[in-house]
């Protein structure tokens, strides 16, 4: 949505596309989030439900967001009402794209929050803070820094105005240029990690919770995060997609793209995993320990590494450059509803949409400190309540909608022209579209219910 032509065009390129796209799935998703997950949930056993999530329900649903997005040519909302109008069709799919705006604006707010922790952490490598720190060392570290609410809340205030800035002034363009080399490095940097994690006693440990699965371990709560998370890792069920299908041109092969965008992200969640499992047993740290997790093992790597320091400082500009291109995506369909909505201007628009998301990110800073006791929904704090909220409730609902909308309410002649589909592929895709990713999202949700 941010390399259009003037009026209502297209992508200067399929690279360009393929860029924002990444641009947009790529991020703290992956380095952050996931490997915090899997030490959650068990390991191995999570990340094998985990892939299948990603291929056999995100992707489908990633192509049905894109796809929708080409027909509809508008806004997440009213391309959904046109594609609905087009198939005679009630309006009420609409509310799909409804749900996606909220949702990105309920996401962006913690999601700039944790932004504002890899800012600092910039600051704390350079520093040489890392050099030679014990486990215990990087624990503290950390929990001071979560214990002072005015430290968080100014990196909070930086980060988000670093994507106010970068999409009021409509430069994201050249961001997702610059991801272009950017995200390769961010890739070699990881690699460094991994190699450096090979080389401790604690890789073989890491590499068996990661990848042999003991599915005893699986519950249906397992599963629902395994679930929301390759939503959000693609950045699904929030319009985004759909915003940039919009964008896309007759030419771009749907189901290839959907193919590339997925295996990068799902490699890169893989590296950071094993880049950070390792640190884990080798220092026998708490796998579970949480969103903490990259905060207190990335230290105590690059402190014991040659020219940690410099590296750490890479990588956590790098991680940045990462959460900014996720989080200017988030931030766009909040900025294109008040334009479209309201009389203020693309600048004016902007600084509403930052203010609001700042605003409400600021209960996600308190409620890891001086809200610590205070809780949204039973026992969950006001961060993760937003977090339980979008990813295991809004997104997976919402990715629902646009893959029943393409599978039973669109056209599917249609469907399997645009795919280029004939024969067994064509039945495959049907399967996919419209019973395996559908019914699959079902099951988890109702499979949640019990355990
Ligand atoms: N996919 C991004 C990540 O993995 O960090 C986060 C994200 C971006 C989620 C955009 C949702 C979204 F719409
Ligand atoms: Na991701």
């Amino acid at each position: 949505m941010t390399l259009k032509a003037s009026s209502h065009g297209q992508w200067s390129s399929k690279m360009g596309f393929i860029l924002a796209a990444v641009g947009s799935a790529v991020g703290l998703g992956n380095i952050w989030k996931f490997p915090y997950m899997v030490g959650d949930s068990g390991g191995a056993a999570f990340v094998l439900v985990y892939l299948l999530c990603v291929f056999l329900i995100g992707m489908p649903i990633l192509v049905a967001e894109w796809m929708i997005g080409r027909r509809g040519q508008h806004n997440p909302i009213n391309s959904v009402v046109k594609v609905a109008e087009q198939n005679n069709r009630a309006k009420v799919w609409g509310l799909i794209g409804v749900a996606g705006t909220l949702g990105a604006w309920l996401i962006l707010s913690f999601y700039s929050v944790i932004g504002g922790w890899a800012l600092s952490y910039i600051g704390f490598s350079g520093a040489g803070d890392f050099s030679g720190i014990s486990p215990e060392g990087a624990g503290e570290l950390f929990s001071n820094f979560l214990g002072s609410p005015g430290t968080l809340l100014g990196w909070h205030t930086a980060f988000m105005a670093l994507v106010v800035v970068i999409v009021a002034m409509g430069v994201s363009n050249g961001l997702e240029r610059a991801a272009k080399l950017l995200m390769p490095a961010l890739v070699l940097l990881l690699l460094v990690l991994v190699v450096y994690g090979i080389t401790t006693p604690g890789f073989a440990d890491a590499m068996a919770f990661m990848f042999q699965p003991d599915l005893t371990k699986l519950t249906g709560q397992t599963v629902l995060a395994a679930l929301g998370h390759a939503f959000f890792t693609l950045s699904l069920g929030m319009g985004i997609m759909l915003a940039y299908g919009s964008y896309l041109g007759e030419d771009v092969n749907l189901l290839k793209t959907a193919r590339t965008v997925v295996i990068l992200d799902t490699v890169i969640a893989l590296l950071a995993g094993m880049a950070i499992f390792p640190v884990v047993f080798t220092n026998g740290l708490d796998a579970s320990a949480g969103p903490g997790l990259i905060f207190v093992t990335l230290p105590l790597a690059f402190g014991q590494m040659g020219a940690g320091s410099i590296l750490g400082v890479l990588f956590f500009i790098l991680l940045v450059f990462a959460a900014l291109t996720s989080a200017m995506s988030l931030l766009e369909p909040v900025v294109e509803l008040l334009e479209e909505r309201t009389p203020m201007n693309r600048i004016g628009a902007t600084l509403v949409a930052g203010i609001a998301t700042w605003l409400l990110g600021i209960a996600s800073v308190l409620s890891l400190n001086l809200w610590s006791e205070l809780h949204l929904l039973p026992g969950m704090t006001v961060f993760d309540s937003l977090d339980y909220l979008t990813s295991k409730f809004m997104l997976p609902l919402t990715g629902l909608g646009a893959i029943v909308f393409l599978g039973w309410a669109m056209n599917q002649d249609s469907v399997l022209k645009e795919l280029q589909l004939s024969g067994g592929q064509a039945t495959a895709w049907q399967l996919a579209s419209r019973y395996i990713a559908p019914i699959g999202v079902v099951i988890v949700f109702i499979s949640s219910l019990f355990s």
